[in-house]
């Protein structure tokens, strides 16, 4: 009978030994799950942007006179008798990717019209503005560098890289 007992006893002890386990493994995945969600919580919620400086290499790759479209960064370099200078690529009325005609001597845009001049002055279509120029500069190895999100004076004398 004793021993009867003992064992009713022995299985009851080990059954709540058993929940208490469940019940503390349980305790431990929901702190830990809650731990990860705090930590993606807390972490800063940063989109990582490319740099809006462009390095446009050496100044004698762009022939005097010439227009060069860099399209992966949507800015022309052009090599005018003043000097270097920039504009950005991006046509003003809504976006569109523009172009170098070489054969008409003006960068048009496909979408809707608009036609500019090689500094960026607006001829004719639906475009508000001409293209914005964009800060040159050289940096100590002699590249040529471009900020895309700075804009500057047309034809202002700061906004040319003389070599
Ligand atoms: S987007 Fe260039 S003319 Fe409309």
């Amino acid at each position: 009978m004793a021993e009867e007992k003992k064992g009713e006893l022995g299985s009851e002890l080990s059954r709540r030994q058993f929940f208490t386990k469940l019940g503390l493994g349980s305790l431990s995945i929901a702190a830990v799950g809650t731990a990860a969600f705090s930590y993606q919580y807390l972490e800063p919620n940063v989109l990582y942007e490319p740099s809006p400086v462009v390095n446009a290499g050496k100044p004698d790759r762009y022939p005097l006179d010439s227009v060069t479209l860099d399209v992966n960064n949507g800015i022309y370099i052009i090599h005018s008798q003043e000097g270097y200078f920039s504009l950005s690529a991006v046509c003003t009325h809504l976006g569109c990717m523009t172009a170098w005609k070489q054969e008409l001597g003006i960068i048009a845009c496909p979408c809707h019209g608009s036609k500019f001049e090689q500094n960026g002055k607006k001829i004719e279509g639906p475009a508000p503005k001409p293209l914005p120029w964009k800060r040159v500069w050289l940096n100590d190895d002699g590249d040529l560098l471009v900020d895309r999100s700075t804009d500057v004076p047309p034809l202002a004398r700061d906004s040319f890289v003389r070599v």
